[in-house]
Order: C-alpha cells, then sequence, then structure tokens
C-alpha cells in the first residue's frame, strides 16, 4: 500500500508551496498545501462576518466541507482557489490558525488526506504534529528579505503594486504570530533537515528534497500515488 510521507515546514514565503508542488510533479506525489485550508477557513470566517476574535464563533468549522483536488480547493462546494490569496485573508489567517478547534477539525482531514498515499504535504507543524511519523521532514528556510522579495514578485505578478519594507513588516508579524502562538507553533521538528534557501533558485531547492527522498530506505521509485 502506498503511504510515503514528506513533510515540508517553514515560515511565510520561504516558498514550501512552489518547491512542494515541483517535487509532487517531479516523483509522482500528491501534493497538500496546508496552509490553503487555513486560508479557506479564513475566508468562510469573513463571509459570514464572525467574530475573528471569539474562539465560540467557531464551532463552525465543524461544517464546512473542505475538498482539496488538482491544486484546486473548495471550501462549502465554493472555489476559493484565487479568494484565499487576497490580502484581508492573508492579514487575518493568523489569527484564525491560532484556535485549537480550527487546528483539531483540519489537522483530522490532513491526517486522512495522507493516510494509504504517497505524499508531500506543507505547512507549520506538518512534521510535529499531522505527520509525525514522516518518511521525511524538511525544515525550509530563507532570510526574511529574500521572503518578502519572492512574496513581493507574487504580488507584481497579479497586477498589485506593494514596497518591499510593507512586505517585510507582514512577513514579520506573520513569523511572530505563527510561531508564538499556544497551539502547534511553528517549531524546527527535531529530527527535520534544514534546508536554508536564501540563495538557491527554486530549481536548486528541488534537487536538493528530490536527493533527499532518493536516499531513504522507505523510497521505492516513482509509483502509484
Ligand atoms: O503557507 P501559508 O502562508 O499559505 O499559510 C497561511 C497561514 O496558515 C500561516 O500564516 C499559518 C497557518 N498555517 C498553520 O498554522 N499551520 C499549517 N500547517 C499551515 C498554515
Amino acid at each position: 500500500m502506498p503511504n510515503f510521507h514528506v513533510a515540508i515546514d517553514g515560515p511565510a514565503g520561504s516558498g514550501k508551496s512552489t518547491i512542494s508542488k515541483r517535487v509532487a510533479e517531479e516523483l509522482n506525489l500528491i501534493h497538500i498545501d496546508t496552509g490553503a485550508m487555513y486560508r479557506a477557513i479564513t475566508y468562510v470566517a469573513l463571509k459570514e462576518g464572525i467574530d475573528l476574535d471569539d474562539e465560540q464563533a467557531y464551532d463552525f468549522v465543524e461544517m464546512v466541507k473542505i475538498n482539496y483536488t488538482n491544486d484546486k480547493i473548495y471550501a462549502n462546494g465554493e472555489d476559493v482557489t484565487e479568494k484565499i490569496r487576497s490580502d484581508k485573508v492573508t492579514k487575518n489567517v493568523s489569527k484564525v490558525s491560532s484556535f485549537p478547534t480550527v487546528r483539531k477539525h483540519l489537522v483530522k482531514i490532513q491526517k486522512q488526506a495522507a493516510n494509504g498515499k504517497n505524499v508531500i504535504m506543507d505547512g507549520r507543524d506538518i512534521g510535529s504534529v499531522v505527520l509525525v511519523d514522516a518518511d521525511l521532514k524538511i525544515f525550509l528556510t530563507a532570510n526574511v528579505e529574500e521572503r518578502a522579495k519572492r512574496r513581493m514578485l507574487e504580488l507584481h505578478q497579479k497586477g498589485l503594486e506593494i514596497d518591499l519594507l510593507t512586505v517585510i513588516k507582514d512577513i514579520e508579524m506573520r513569523d511572530l504570530k505563527d510561531s508564538t502562538r499556544k497551539a502547534s507553533p511553528l517549531i524546527i521538528p527535531k529530527d527535520a533537515i534544514i534546508v536554508d534557501t536564501t540563495d538557491y533558485s527554486i530549481e536548486d531547492t528541488v534537487q536538493v528534497i528530490i536527493n533527499e527522498i532518493v536516499k531513504k530506505e522507505t523510497y521505492h521509485g516513482k509509483r502509484e500515488k
């Protein structure tokens, strides 16, 4: 039965999703972007107009149906793939993802999604909480300026003008919230390999991770997802 799991964790803008997607394509793994799930819940919370600071208000998450297929994400049947990248969602997602009710629900979905499949999953707590027995754990990082430059480029490509300093501040704020929250904060799992991508291209990083995967005894080459 397929059950090879790669956990990719790291701070905002470290390239987790881009890299994971590429590795998945190369090695025929299923890619699961867990940040997109936290963003989907944030989108629904904003749409429903709940009080984002009130933990009790998050009971609704149990009812939210998240579907994740071929890099499209649906919340209660609505395609939210683009909507979850909005500035409003990005500004509020750290708060929403800090509530245990939200995390409990999504961790359950993520574990189910990986069970019996060959998966590369990226997020903040994958190696430490979701896939603690992953075959390989990678902690991707890069200095904040480089991460902000990448994010700015992404925003420019979408036609949004924003200055570097603002992006640096946003990223630092999100890093601080993600790594200091009580419920499963962003940490470096003790058995993770740290990959600093500051001076690496996407291609370099993809190759570093593929090299680590193929070294694993539990990896048996490209196979059924
Ligand atoms: O990877 P991203 O920037 O799309 O993630 C959005 C937010 O979701 C991030 O600021 C923290 C949260 N997150 C989390 O708490 N746990 C995860 N496994 C993935 C994301």
